[in-house]
C-alpha cells in the first residue's frame, strides 16, 4: 500500500478541531510542493487511513489520545517521473 516509500508521514488533527480536513489538506500541499521543491516523490495514501485509525494502530504508534489520522503521506526519491495526466474539464456551476 505504501510503494515501500522510505518515509511515511501522517499529518494528525484533533478529532473534534474545526475545519481539521481543510488545515490537513493544506498542509499536506505544502509539504507535497516542499518534498517535490527537494526532488522527492510524494502521494497521499487515502487507502490507508482506516486501518491507521484502528485504536490498535494508534497505539502501537503513539498517537495520541483525541488525535486521529487525516492524511497519510508517503514521501521517498522516485522511481520516475511520469507525465502529466489528462484533466477533466473544469465545470463552472454557478456564475453571475
Ligand atoms: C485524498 C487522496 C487520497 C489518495 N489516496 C491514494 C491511495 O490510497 N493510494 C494511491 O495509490 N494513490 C492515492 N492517491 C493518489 C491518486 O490516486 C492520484 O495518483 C493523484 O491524486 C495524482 O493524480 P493525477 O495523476 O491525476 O495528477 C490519493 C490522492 C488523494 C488526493
Amino acid at each position: 500500500m505504501f510503494y515501500g516509500a522510505g518515509t511515511l508521514i501522517l499529518l494528525l488533527a484533533t478529532s473534534d478541531a474545526q475545519s481539521a480536513a481543510e488545515d490537513v489538506a493544506l498542509a499536506g500541499q505544502n509539504l507535497m510542493l516542499a518534498a517535490c521543491d527537494a526532488g522527492l516523490g510524494s502521494c497521499p495514501i487515502g487507502l490507508s487511513r482506516a486501518y491507521l485509525n484502528l485504536p490498535e494502530v494508534k497505539a502501537e504508534l503513539g498517537i495520541p489520545t483525541g488525535y486521529a489520522v487525516f492524511t497519510p503521506l508517503i514521501v521517498g526519491h522516485p522511481a520516475q517521473i511520469p507525465e502529466p495526466t489528462s484533466r477533466k474539464e473544469t465545470q463552472i456551476l454557478f456564475w453571475r
